[in-house]
């Protein structure tokens, strides 16, 4: 079993360790580097890890938020990863507003994707071809082993290059924008909250099948030597290895 993955007894116990380890992270990076860049994930896990993260202390003025993907709904639809993220942790928290960088769901998705590389490239300097480094990024994981928008059988799932894209995921018939594998691949910390027992064969597959990204999107950066950590509940991690 890999040393990077905590299971804790429930989905509440996870979401609790998981938002201990990001507040972590988040200070180490601000007392390195006098500023932190994260970016946060949507779905229904996140909300009990996002009302933890909301009551321990963070630096929040030297944090900038940015989502690694987005449905393509206006930013008070109650689909928005944006709206339950301020619902759960930036109005109880009391993240500054300006540093706030939502992915426009409400625009054309291929806009709103061209508007967030652009803000991309802007904050973090870069140059033609460079991806940006995050701090951290927080992922989830779904019963069909999909991160981000990235779902399986994605051609963007082989794309290393570019910062995001907008994509059509069949499943939910629907637009999304989402970050790319590069730019998950390049982050400096990745901290993947997957807990229930319906993600159990999908982190089995994820972590300790064989490698085939493109049918279990959620392989990417997800084990050694990625500095990836999970947080599972006993659910969720039934069928692994156990530690001998
Ligand atoms: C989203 C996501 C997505 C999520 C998984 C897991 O917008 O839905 O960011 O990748 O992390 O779908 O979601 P659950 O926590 O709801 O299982």
């Amino acid at each position: 079993m890999s040393s990077n993955l905590q299971i804790l007894t429930n989905a509440e116990a996870a979401a609790k360790a998981c938002a201990q380890r990001i507040a972590e992270i988040v200070n180490e990076s601000v007392a390195q580097r006098g500023i932190s860049r994260i970016a946060l994930s949507g779905g229904s896990s996140p909300k009990l890890m996002f009302a933890e993260l909301a009551k321990i202390a963070v630096d929040w003025e030297h944090v900038w938020l940015y989502w690694v993907d987005e449905r393509v709904v206006p930013p008070d639809h109650p689909d928005s990863n944006y709206k339950m993220a301020t619902e759960c942790l930036i109005l109880p928290a009391g993240i500054p507003i300006e540093h706030l960088n939502r992915i426009a769901g409400e625009r054309y998705p291929e806009e709103a994707a061209a508007h967030y590389i652009s803000e991309i490239r802007v904050d973090f300097k870069l140059k033609d071809g460079q991806l940006p480094q995050f701090d951290l990024i927080h992922r989830g994981m779904g019963s069909d082993s999909h991160t981000a928008s990235l779902f399986p059988g994605d051609p963007l799932i082989e794309d290393d290059y570019d910062i995001a894209a907008n994509t059509y995921v069949e499943k939910f018939k629907s637009h999304r924008v989402t970050l790319l594998p590069g730019v998950l691949k390049a982050a400096r910390h990745t901290v993947i909250l997957a807990p229930g027992a319906d993600k159990a064969e999908a982190l089995w597959d994820v972590l300790e099948g064989k490698i085939n990204y493109k049918a279990h999107p959620c392989q990417i950066a997800a084990r050694a030597p990625f500095p990836t950590e999970w947080f599972v509940d006993e659910a969720a991690a039934k069928l692994l290895r156990k530690k001998s």
